[in-house]
């Protein structure tokens, strides 16, 4: 098996390698696992694309280890920005800024821009550290699915949606268990005078105002090519019908304060919004893993992590 457990620091400095080497690593963070490649490398950021079935003029995200990186690939980084980095990294949350020269056409799809993060997962930080160690400056890491399918929350996931499309003598995927937070990271373009949310996630408006004293603005429509901004995306093979009438057979999430209707499967029963957000991608898995033709969400009400829970539900649905 490629799948590792538990790794070990020197199972770690061995994947750092083989991200030097150029092979692909399936990694675990606090949003939801990566499929990753030394973002300098184009021919293995190339096989990130096919293994993924994903367009090519998409940009990828750079995972970089700590915000002491983030010179190395962004430019003009504004005052907000900065201060978004030092609050919020590690955490669930992409800057858009502009590219330097490293920043090559492979990663940012031919854009003048190119995205940022510091994940929080303790072992993909210490891989993060030994690949810098090794001189790498980043990690470019979408999420781990195939292009539309729900991203993964847990490696078995990974393994099932990329597995077949891995070369097993050289690739990897690291166990890191259960992703904490479930949704992809807030997108936020930094290229204006004010922050920009491109895609909802749990770093909200609230705490991005509360940082910067800044209007913070949320895009429907983004200019600059976000693939999880396309209408569809985030599906399950199960058809998703929001608030629909339930009928026999069908799969069921809501939070657990709503009872299951007669004869519907229950698929996941969140206590709160953030095991809401935890959960649902593993359920709406599991109904595909149960053949479950439809699958019917109540989304939550609320703020925070609501917003992105209805956001990627709406595209599933879509
Ligand atoms: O939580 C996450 O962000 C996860 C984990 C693995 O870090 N990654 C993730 O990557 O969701 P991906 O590729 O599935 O979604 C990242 C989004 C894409 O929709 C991509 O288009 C957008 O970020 N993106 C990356 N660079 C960009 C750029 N320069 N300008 C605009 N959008 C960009
Ligand atoms: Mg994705």
């Amino acid at each position: 098996m490629f799948t590792i457990s538990n790794p070990s620091l020197s199972a770690i400095n061995s994947a750092a390698k083989s991200l030097i080497h150029g092979a692909l690593v399936g990694i675990p963070t606090e949003t939801v696992y990566g499929l990753a490649a030394d973002a300098e490398n184009e021919a293995a950021v190339a096989r990130i694309y096919s293994v993924k079935g994903r367009p090519q003029d998409h940009p990828v995200i750079v995972h970089i280890g700590s915000v002491e990186y983030l010179n190395k690939w962004a430019i003009n980084i504004p005052d907000y920005a900065l201060k978004l980095a030092k609050e919020y990294w590690p955490g669930p949350m992409t800057l858009i800024l502009g590219k330097s020269k490293i920043a090559m056409n492979f990663i940012t799809g031919g854009q003048d821009t190119v995205g940022l993060r510091v994940p929080a997962h303790v072992t993909t930080l210490a891989l993060l550290e030994e690949f810098h160690k090794l001189g790498g400056n980043g990690i470019a890491a979408p999420s781990a699915n195939r292009f539309g399918a729900v991203s993964p929350t847990n490696a078995e996931a990974v393994q099932s949606e990329l597995g077949e499309f891995l070369d097993q003598s050289r690739d990897l995927i690291i166990d890191g268990g259960q992703s904490l937070v479930g949704v992809e990271s807030t997108i936020i373009d930094c290229t204006g005078e004010f922050p920009t949310i491109l895609r909802p996630g749990a770093i909200t408006e609230e705490m991005i105002a509360a940082i910067t004293s800044l209007n913070v603005k949320v895009t429907k429509q983004p200019k600059i090519r976000v693939s999880g901004s396309l209408d569809q995306h985030y599906s399950p093979k199960a058809k998703i019908l929001l608030n629909g009438n339930v009928s026999i057979g069908d799969g069921f999430i809501a939070l657990d304060v709503l009872d299951t209707p007669q004869g519907a499967e229950r698929l996941a029963s969140p206590r709160t919004l953030e095991d809401f957000a935890r959960t649902l991608y593993a359920a709406l898995r599991e109904g595909d893993k149960r053949g479950i033709n439809r699958i019917v969400v109540i989304p939550p009400d609320g703020d925070g992590i609501a917003i992105a829970i209805r956001d990627r539900l709406a595209r599933a649905a879509r």
